[in-house]
């Protein structure tokens, strides 16, 4: 708990130079997640209450000002509809990964069902995509729609590669970077455009997203292995449970040979009939000496994004965003 109110604070330190811009798009949400239908009211309110780390608004907003905007509406709009795709994909994901909590409370399938859920996300998932149309701005919503087709394609490579312990690292990577990485890019993108950027210094801000997106990705996955579930609020060992092959598992199975590695395999296939096997999985993981070279891989991508932001004489706004890149690896939510 300790741990959790520490990472609380320090983001909300990071985030005190925008907070006024956050306390909007909180605003913008509530105004676009609006219905007539009082289940989808009911329901946004409960997924929208939860709160969150608002990571994508803050990134969308941080590029903004980085690139010179000084809080214009439309970056508050436009990190609310990015929050709504994010929360959107999460949605659907819990369903995918059978997980029945999240940021503490329990899922929307938990409570409603996985069909009223589908809806929902489905909902959630258009409203944002009409908002967006009605600004026919469409350098921006082709950004975001490609990032959800990345999105999709990513969710449903790990989906079909589960429980296979041939992946690569590579591949991995790649599924990383469609699922989680290309809405962090697209926020960055995005809050370039609005401010003004030209086309040299939006793309740097891609990659910073890009990379940023991995190391935190990356982290996810070790804190599937490594956190405690009161912190993360959603449970521990559900990409294990689920068949997920996450770098932990990839790296372990660099080191592990002989019997140890053909007693590894049989876990991995036998996880879902066997109680015991996820705890073997988690243990030899952790002998291997896995964690730590995990981790130093998160860090590597969180110094690759950082290298994308302007150097000299830094701005309080590049400032922060090389800093959120350091917390990313730090969290413990
Ligand atoms: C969480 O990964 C999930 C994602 C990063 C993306 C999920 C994407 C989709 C379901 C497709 C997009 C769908 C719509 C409606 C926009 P995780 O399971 O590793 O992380 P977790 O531990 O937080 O669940
Ligand atoms: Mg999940």
């Amino acid at each position: 708990m300790t741990e959790t109110i520490s990472s609380s604070r320090i983001l909300g330190e990071l985030y005190a130079d925008i907070r006024t811009d956050l306390d909007k798009v909180e605003g913008q949400l509530a105004e676009m997640i609006r219905s007539d239908n009082p289940l989808i009211d009911e329901i946004n309110a409960y997924l929208f209450a939860a709160g969150g780390k608002r990571l994508r608004p803050a990134l969308l907003t941080l590029c903004a000002r980085l690139c010179g905007d000084g809080g214009s509406p439309d970056t508050a709009f436009w990190s609310a509809v990015i929050e709504i795709i994010h929360t959107a994909s999460l949605v659907h994901d819990d369903i995918i990964d059978r997980t029945d909590l999240r940021r503490g409370r329990e899922t929307v399938h938990a409570r409603w069902g996985a069909n009223i859920t589908v809806l929902l996300g489905d909902h959630l998932y258009i409203r944002a995509i009409h908002q967006a149309l009605r600004t026919r701005r469409y350098e921006i919503i082709d950004a975001l729609s490609e990032a959800t087709e990345r999105m999709i394609d990513g969710e449903l490579q790990e989906y079909a590669l589960s429980g296979d312990p041939r992946l690569s690292e590579d591949r991995y990577f790649e599924i990383l970077g469609k699922k989680t990485a290309a809405l962090f890019a697209a926020a960055c993108r995005i809050g370039g455009i609005l401010g003004g950027a030209d086309s040299g210094l939006i793309r740097h801000l891609d990659g910073y997203g890009l990379n940023l997106g991995l190391a935190f990705q990356i982290t996810d996955d070790l804190l599937d292995f490594t956190g405690q579930p009161a912190e993360l609020g959603k449970p521990v060992l559900t990409d294990l449970r689920e068949g997920r092959i996450t770098l932990p598992v990839i790296y372990a199975l660099r080191k592990i040979d002989g019997v140890a590695r053909a007693d590894f395999l049989s876990w991995i296939e036998t996880r879902s009939v066997d109680p015991l096997a996820i705890n073997r999985i988690r243990a030899a993981v952790f002998a291997s000496g896995a964690i730590p070279e995990v981790a130093a891989k998160a860090g590597q991508f969180a110094e690759r994004a950082k290298s994308f932001l302007p150097q000299a004489s830094p701005s309080p706004a590049a400032r922060t965003l090389a800093r959120l890149a350091d917390f990313i690896l730090e969290r413990s939510v």
